[in-house]
C-alpha cells in the first residue's frame, strides 16, 4: 500500500498537472482535495496540452484510473461539465465510473461569482481568480451552503438557495449587485444536478474500501503552502485548506492511511494576483524571468509575478506539511543567467526585544513583519546549457548540480524528482514515492 499526498511549496502553478500527471502511473486512484475551478493544472503529453481545473490530473491516464472530486472542494457545475465534455471529446473518462463526485462537496453557485468579482472591483481586493471561491466557502462556513447531493431534490435545493440569499442579499445589494432569481436558479441547478449525478456518491466510503483493498491513492493538493487560509500570507491567500493535512479532512481519510507527501515547488518562485512577494523581481529581469517560464496564468491569463527561490518560504512548506520529498520542477527555465540567488533567511528590523533586528530563517508570513523584512541572499553560478535533454542528475552542468544539492542542504530533505520541461519525459527521475 502507498498513498501520497502531493502539495504545491509556494503559490501555486508549481507544476503540480506534471508531476501528478506522472506519478498517477502507479496510483489507482487519484483525487483533488480541496479548492475549486480556481486551480489551473497543465499536462503536456505528447505536445497536446491540457488544463485541468476540477478533474484530477490522472485523467490522461486513461480507463480504470479512477478520479475523485473530494469531499472538501467547491465545485462549479456548469465548468466540471463543461470539463468532462472537453476530456471525453479526447476520449477520455468514457466510463462513467471513473469519474467520482462526492456528495457532500459544495456547489458555486452564480451569485459566488458576482460577489468575488464585484469585491474585486471594489476597494480591498486581493486578485481574487473571481471564480467564487471565497463566497462559496463563506457560505460552507456558515453552515448555509448548497451541497451536490442538494441538487437532486428541487424541494430542498430551493430552501437550501434561499436560506443562503437571506445571508448574501445585504452583501450583494451593498456591492451593487443583481437580485438573483431563486427560481431560475433552481431549475439551472437541478438540471445541472441532474448530469452530474451519475457520478456522485459517498467518495469517504469509496476511498476507505480501495485504501482498505491495498489500491494505491494519490492525493492531489491545489493552490500552494502559502496560500493556505490558516498559514499562509494572510489576507492573501484562498479560502481553503491547502496544506496536506487537508488531504485527510476535505476526503474523511485518516492520518495514518497517508504514507509520503511530496512537496513540489519551482527552482525559482511566482506569484499571482496580489500580496507580499519579497523576492520578486520587478522590471526587465523579472520580465525575462516570466518569458522563459511561459508564467502567465493557466486559469485566468494574468502575468505572474516571478522572483528568486525563497528557501526560508520553503522552509515553512517542509514544516507545515511534513515534507518527505521535494519534486523540483522548471529548472530548465533558469539556463543562461549569470548569477542565481536564493533567499536562506530575513532580517527583520524593529522586532522589540531584538536590539533593533532579528535573523529569521522562515518567510515571516505576518503583513507587518514583512513589511520590515529584508531577503538575505546567497549567490550561485548560473550555467547556459540546456537542460531539458537531462535524464539523469550525473548529467546536469556542475553549477546546477550544485544549486539543486545546496536547496536540498538548505531544507534538509531531499529532491525525489527535477523536471527540466513541459512534458512528461523532461524529469529526472530519482525516487518514486510509490515504490
Ligand atoms: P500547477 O497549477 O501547479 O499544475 O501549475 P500550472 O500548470 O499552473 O503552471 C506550471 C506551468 O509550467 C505549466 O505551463 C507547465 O506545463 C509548465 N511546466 C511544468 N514543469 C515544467 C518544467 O520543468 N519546465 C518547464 N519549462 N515548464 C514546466
Ligand atoms: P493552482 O492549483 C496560483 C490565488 C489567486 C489569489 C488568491 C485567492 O493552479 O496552483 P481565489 O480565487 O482562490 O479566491 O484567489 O489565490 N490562487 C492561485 N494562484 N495558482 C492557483 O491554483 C491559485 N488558486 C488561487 O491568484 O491571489
Ligand atoms: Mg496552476
Amino acid at each position: 500500500m502507498a498513498n501520497v499526498v502531493i502539495i504545491g511549496a509556494q503559490w501555486g502553478d508549481e507544476g503540480k498537472g506534471k508531476v501528478v500527471d506522472l506519478y498517477s502511473e502507479f496510483a489507482d486512484v487519484v483525487v483533488r482535495f480541496g479548492g475549486g475551478a480556481n486551480a489551473g493544472h497543465t499536462l503536456v503529453v505528447g505536445g497536446n496540452k491540457v488544463i485541468t481545473h476540477l478533474i484530477p490530473s490522472g485523467v490522461l491516464r486513461g480507463r480504470g484510473k479512477r478520479c475523485v472530486l473530494g469531499d472538501g472542494m467547491v465545485i462549479d457545475p456548469q465548468t466540471l461539465l463543461e470539463e468532462l465534455t472537453d476530456l471525453r471529446g479526447r476520449g477520455l473518462l468514457a466510463d462513467d465510473r471513473d469519474l467520482v463526485i462526492g456528495e457532500r462537496a459544495h456547489v458555486i453557485l452564480p451569485f459566488h461569482k458576482e460577489i468575488d468579482r464585484l469585491r474585486e472591483e471594489g476597494k480591498g481586493a486581493i486578485g481574487t481568480t473571481r471564480r467564487g471561491i471565497g463566497p462559496a466557502y463563506e457560505a460552507k462556513m456558515a453552515r448555509r451552503g448548497v451541497r451536490i447531493r442538494d441538487l437532486f431534490s428541487e424541494s430542498r435545493l430551493r430552501e437550501r438557495i434561499s436560506h443562503q440569499l437571506e445571508d448574501c442579499l445585504p452583501r450583494l445589494q451593498q456591492l451593487g449587485g443583481q437580485l438573483p432569481d431563486v427560481d431560475r436558479i433552481t431549475q439551472q441547478y437541478l438540471a445541472l444536478g441532474a448530469s452530474l449525478a451519475p457520478f456522485v456518491q459517498d467518495a469517504t466510503r469509496l476511498l476507505h474500501d480501495e485504501i482498505k483493498r491495498g489500491q494505491h491513492v494519490l492525493f492531489e493538493g491545489a493552490q500552494g503552502t502559502l496560500l493556505d487560509i490558516d498559514h499562509g500570507t494572510y489576507p492573501f491567500v484562498t479560502s481553503s485548506t491547502t496544506l496536506a493535512g487537508g488531504a485527510c479532512a476535505s476526503c474523511g481519510i485518516g492520518p495514518t492511511a497517508i504514507n509520503s507527501v511530496i512537496g513540489i515547488a519551482k527552482a525559482y518562485a511566482t506569484r499571482v494576483g496580489g500580496g507580499p512577494f519579497p523576492t520578486e523581481l520587478v522590471g526587465d529581469a523579472g520580465d525575462a524571468l516570466r518569458q522563459a517560464g511561459a508564467e502567465f496564468g493557466a486559469t485566468t491569463g494574468r502575468p505572474r509575478r516571478c522572483g528568486w527561490l525563497d528557501v526560508a518560504a520553503l522552509r515553512l512548506a517542509v514544516r507545515w506539511n511534513g515534507l518527505s520529498g521535494l519534486a523540483l520542477t522548471k529548472l530548465d527555465v533558469l539556463r543562461g543567467l549569470k548569477k542565481l540567488k536564493i533567499c536562506v533567511g530575513y532580517r527583520v528590523s524593529g522586532t522589540p526585544g531584538s536590539g533593533g533586528s532579528d535573523y529569521r530563517d522562515e518567510l515571516p508570513c505576518d503583513s507587518d513583519d514583512l513589511a520590515h523584512a529584508t531577503p538575505i541572499y546567497e549567490e550561485l553560478d548560473g550555467w547556459d546549457a540546456d537542460l531539458t535533454g537531462v535524464r539523469e542528475v550525473e548529467d546536469l552542468p556542475p553549477p546546477a548540480k550544485r544549486y539543486v544539492r545546496r536547496i536540498e542542504t538548505l531544507l534538509g530533505i531531499d529532491c525525489c524528482l527535477i523536471s527540466v520541461g513541459a512534458g512528461r519525459a523532461e524529469t529526472v527521475m530519482l525516487r518514486n514515492p510509490f515504490r
